[in-house]
């Protein structure tokens, strides 16, 4: 079968997969951390941006809307909620939360953690939002590495699809298919060619065909406002380089990233990286207009975590033992070998204010609210 069926198997069945059946376990105590996960230090951070985008669609007497495509467990949209509650108490009966989650299981844990959310909020799916569009800003943390990828590699005879397996009860990988015409034009697009000898035998890596299709329902769900993509991503030139033997495919297990997709099938998250180039290529053929691109410490630092570092160094405020936790996770973010090497990835559709240039470079944190723990 194609990787990318295995993929959606082993993360979304609803019985056995890694999301699907809801053993996904999120946080320092789980398989992996999210910035989402760290507590309500990434909303603080967002805040700002977020009312930039939301204050400048909030100038008709629409409904406006946050969706969180991919909430895991919920602690963002819980933490901007009342965070956006706080910030314009005149919203309340006009701004709505919703989730779009894939996972009935992680829906019900969502549920529970936003049960006592100060704005209201409700779960959708896409298919409903395509009907009725929402206008507001739509927020993607860490969901599009977890799409289904399709995986090619060189062999002796061309390039080849990687399909995978189970002789003996093993699964394994396979070759699959010739790469077809389109998918190798759809790389020179981007600048990749895969004629000549710079690719050796053997050399294999991942193509995201299904966030084709994401883009356009992500496009279909917003009549007018922003998205925000924010995930691990190289540019295409550093995903496709000749020297990134085996792409950048990896399964995460009790804080442990293991290179073997097939060890434990359902018990262990998958991902792969976004290429930023195809992102934008597909986001741009669904109607999104492109606002920009930084690095999550690069946004993180204009959005004012700099100050809110300074404030933990200053006397009084919280406990000594909370503080040095709050820098912690503070330095975690723009660590640019981790969390901070993210990309964040803004477009648009109808929205022409703030300019694009304005966003993603606000200088200075118009809001400043109180990191709690
Ligand atoms: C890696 S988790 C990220 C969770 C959260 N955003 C965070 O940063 O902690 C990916 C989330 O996306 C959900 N998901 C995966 N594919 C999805 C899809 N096609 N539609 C909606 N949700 C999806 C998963 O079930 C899970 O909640």
């Amino acid at each position: 079968m194609p990787f990318s069926t295995y993929m959606e198997w082993v993360l979304q069945d609803p019985e056995h997969g890694y999301y699907g059946s809801g053993q996904a376990a999120f946080g320092r105590r789980g398989d992996f951390v999210t910035a989402a996960s760290m507590g309500p230090t990434l909303a603080t951070l967002l805040l700002p941006q977020v009312l930039q985008c939301l204050d400048a669609l909030a100038t008709t007497t629409d409904a406006l809307s946050l969706v969180e495509w991919g909430p895991g467990d919920g602690g963002l949209s819980h933490d901007l909620g009342i965070l956006l509650a706080q910030a314009r108490p005149q919203w309340r009966q006009r701004l709505q939360l919703v989730l779009v989650e894939a996972s009935p299981a992680l829906r019900q844990r969502q549920t529970g953690r936003l049960q006592q959310q100060p704005l209201s909020w409700r779960h959708a799916h896409p298919t409903e939002l395509a009907a009725t569009p929402i206008i507001g800003v739509l927020l993607v943390n860490e969901l599009l590495d977890t799409l289904p990828v399709e995986r090619f590699t060189r062999g002796e005879d061309g390039w080849r699809w990687q399909w995978v397996h189970c002789p003996h009860g093993h699964l394994d990988w396979c070759p699959g298919p010739p790469l077809p015409a389109e998918s190798l034009a759809l790389l020179e697009t981007m600048g990749i060619h895969l004629t000549g000898d710079a690719f050796p035998v053997g050399w294999s890596s991942e193509l995201a065909l299904s966030q084709r299709s994401w883009c356009g329902s992500a496009a279909a769900a917003l009549q007018r406002g922003w998205l925000w993509c924010l995930d691990y991503g190289h540019s295409a030139q550093r995903y496709y380089n000749p020297q990134r033997l085996d792409g950048t495919l990896m399964a995460y297990t009790q804080q442990k990233a293991v290179g073997n997709p097939f060890l434990q099938p359902g018990q262990m998250d998958l991902t792969a990286h976004i290429c930023t180039d195809l992102l934008r290529h597909w986001a741009e053929e669904a109607g999104w207009e492109w606002c920009g691109e930084v690095s999550q410490g690069q946004g993180l630092l204009a959005l004012g975590l700099a100050q809110h570092l300074s404030r933990l160094g200053q006397a009084g405020g919280p406990p000594l033992a909370q503080r040095l936790t709050q820098r912690e996770v503070l330095l975690r973010l723009v660590d640019p070998a981790g969390l901070g090497g993210f990309r964040w990835l803004l477009f648009h559709r109808s929205c022409s204010t703030p300019a694009p240039g304005e966003l993603l470079a606000l200088g200075e944190p118009q809001l400043s609210i109180s990191l709690s723990y």
